[in-house]
C-alpha cells in the first residue's frame, strides 16, 4: 500500500452502490486522516448502472461479471449491494477470493445462506467481513448508546426499534425485486428492514429469547412494467415481539417493527428504550435530537436535547449543523475502514455473528406467524 487508501471494488451499482461512490468522494469531510476508500472497480450486469460509475474519477475497471472484478489483484476490499438471492454466492466468492467484504443486509436471503457466508469466513480468517447498517451512527443514537453504557437507564422496562416506509401505500407503484419472493426471500419486509431494527439492541447486549410475530401481506398484487397486475407475495408489514434479556440479567419486552406500509413515513427509524431511572427515544423525523426523561420527585418529564453533528468520527462540519442519512453512511464506512485497519472504533459495523442472530430471529418470526405460536430461540 503506497497511498493512504483502501482500494475497493463495488458489486451492484444500483441505489446503494452509488451511495458508497458518493461517500468515497466526500471522504475529506472527515476531520481525521483515515485511509480513503478508493473505488477502482465497478461491476453490474446492467450496462446503464455500470455507465453511471464512469462519473467516479477513481474508477478505471468496469465489469459485467463479478468474477472478473474478484480476479483483479488491485481490489483489496469489496462493497456488495445486490439483490438478496445473490448474497450467499457473491459474498462467499468474495471471501474465497481473499478480499475484505462489506456486504449489504440481510447478509444472505435466509438462515442457510447466512451460514454459508460464515463457513467461507471460517476458511478465510484473513478476510475482514461486516454487514452494512448505518442508522446507529446518528449522533443522537450514539448519545443513547453512551447513556446506556454509563448505566443511566437503570433496569430496562421495555424497548422498541422500528423502521417504517410508506411508498408502498401507492398501490400503482410497480413491482420490483424487493417485492418478489424469488429475489427477496420469504422474509419479505423483514429481510429488507430487519437489521435496521437490530444493530442497536444486539450491540447493547439485548438478547432475544422468544419470538412472536404478526405479519401482513396487504398489497396482494402490483402492476408489472407493462401495468398488468401480478402477484405480490411478500410480507408488507411485520411486528415482532421478543422477550429479551440484557447484560444485567433483566428480562423485558422488546418490539421490532418493520413496515413498508406505514402512513406518512419516509424511512422513519424509531429507537426507544424505557428504563426505571431514565428513558430515551430517537426518530429520524427529528434526526438531530434525542428525547429523554428528567425525573422530578415521582414525576418524569420528557426533554428534547439537540445533539447536532457530534459524530463518532469527527467531521469538518460545525457541531451546530444538522446530520442526515448520507452522513450516517459516511460514519459507517469510517467505522468499517477503522476496524479493517485495526484503528480505534467505538461502535463497529454489524458483525456476521450478529447477522446470524438476525436470521435466527427472522426465521423464528416466520415460524411463529405460520404456526401461530411463540418460538423459543
Ligand atoms: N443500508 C441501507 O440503508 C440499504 C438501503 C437499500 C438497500 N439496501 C440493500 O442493498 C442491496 C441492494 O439494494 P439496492 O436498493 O441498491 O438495489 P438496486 O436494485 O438499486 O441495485 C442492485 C444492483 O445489483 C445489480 N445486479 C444484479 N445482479 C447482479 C450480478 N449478478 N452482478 C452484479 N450486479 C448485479 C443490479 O443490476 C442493480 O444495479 C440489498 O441487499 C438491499 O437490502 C440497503
Amino acid at each position: 500500500m503506497s497511498e493512504n487508501c483502501v482500494k475497493f471494488g463495488v458489486i451492484g451499482c444500483g441505489l446503494m452502490g452509488r451511495e458508497f461512490a458518493s461517500v468515497s468522494m466526500r471522504w475529506l469531510h472527515l476531520a481525521g486522516d483515515l485511509p480513503r476508500p478508493v473505488i477502482v472497480a465497478a461491476c453490474d450486469t446492467s450496462e446503464a448502472n455500470r455507465e453511471w460509475f464512469r462519473r467516479v474519477p477513481d474508477t478505471k475497471y468496469f465489469y459485467e461479471d463479478y468474477h472478473d472484478l474478484l480476479a483483479n489483484p488491485e481490489v483489496e476490499a469489496v462493497y456488495c449491494a445486490v439483490p438478496h438471492h445473490l448474497h450467499a454466492q457473491v459474498y462467499t466468492d468474495v471471501i474465497r477470493a481473499g478480499k475484505h467484504l462489506l456486504g449489504e443486509k440481510p447478509f444472505g436471503m435466509d438462515l442457510d445462506a447466512c451460514r454459508a457466508v460464515l463457513e467461507a469466513m471460517d476458511e478465510h480468517p484473513e478476510s475482514f467481513v461486516r454487514c452494512a447498517s448505518e442508522f446507529p451512527y446518528y449522533p443522537a443514537v450514539q448519545q443513547m448508546v453512551q447513556w446506556f453504557r454509563e448505566g443511566a437507564f437503570g433496569q430496562i422496562i421495555e424497548a422498541r426499534f422500528a423502521i417504517k416506509h410508506s411508498s408502498d401505500m401507492d398501490l400503482t407503484k410497480p413491482i420490483n425485486w424487493k417485492r418478489t419472493r424469488s429475489a427477496n426471500g420469504d422474509y419479505g419486509c423483514m429481510g429488507d428492514l430487519g437489521i435496521h431494527t437490530q444493530h442497536l439492541p444486539f450491540r447493547l447486549g439485548f438478547e432475544p429469547l422468544t419470538v412472536s410475530a404478526q405479519l401482513a401481506n396487504i398489497a396482494r398484487t402490483r402492476p408489472d412494467a407493462n401495468g398488468n397486475p401480478v402477484p405480490c407475495e411478500t410480507w408488507d408489514n411485520a411486528i415482532v415481539l421478543c422477550e429479551a434479556r440484557d447484560g444485567a440479567g433483566d428480562h423485558f419486552p422488546m418490539q421490532l417493527e418493520m413496515k413498508r406500509m406505514a402512513p406518512g413515513c419516509t424511512n422513519t427509524v424509531e429507537y426507544e428504550i424505557y428504563g426505571l431511572k431514565m428513558s430515551a427515544k430517537f426518530t429520524t423525523d427529528d434526526p438531530n435530537a434525542v428525547r429523554y426523561t428528567l425525573t422530578r420527585g415521582r414525576e418524569q418529564a420528557w426533554a428534547r436535547l439537540v445533539v447536532g453533528q457530534k459524530t463518532l468520527y469527527p467531521v469538518i462540519t460545525g457541531s451546530i449543523f444538522e446530520f442526515g442519512f448520507s452522513d450516517s453512511l459516511l460514519q459507517m464506512f469510517a467505522a468499517f475502514i477503522s476496524e479493517l485497519r485495526g484503528l480505534p472504533c467505538p461502535f463497529g459495523c454489524f458483525t456476521p455473528n450478529e447477522a446470524l442472530l438476525s436470521h435466527r430471529v427472522l426465521t423464528a418470526a416466520l415460524q411463529s406467524y405460520t404456526q401461530q405460536r411463540v418460538v423459543q430461540l
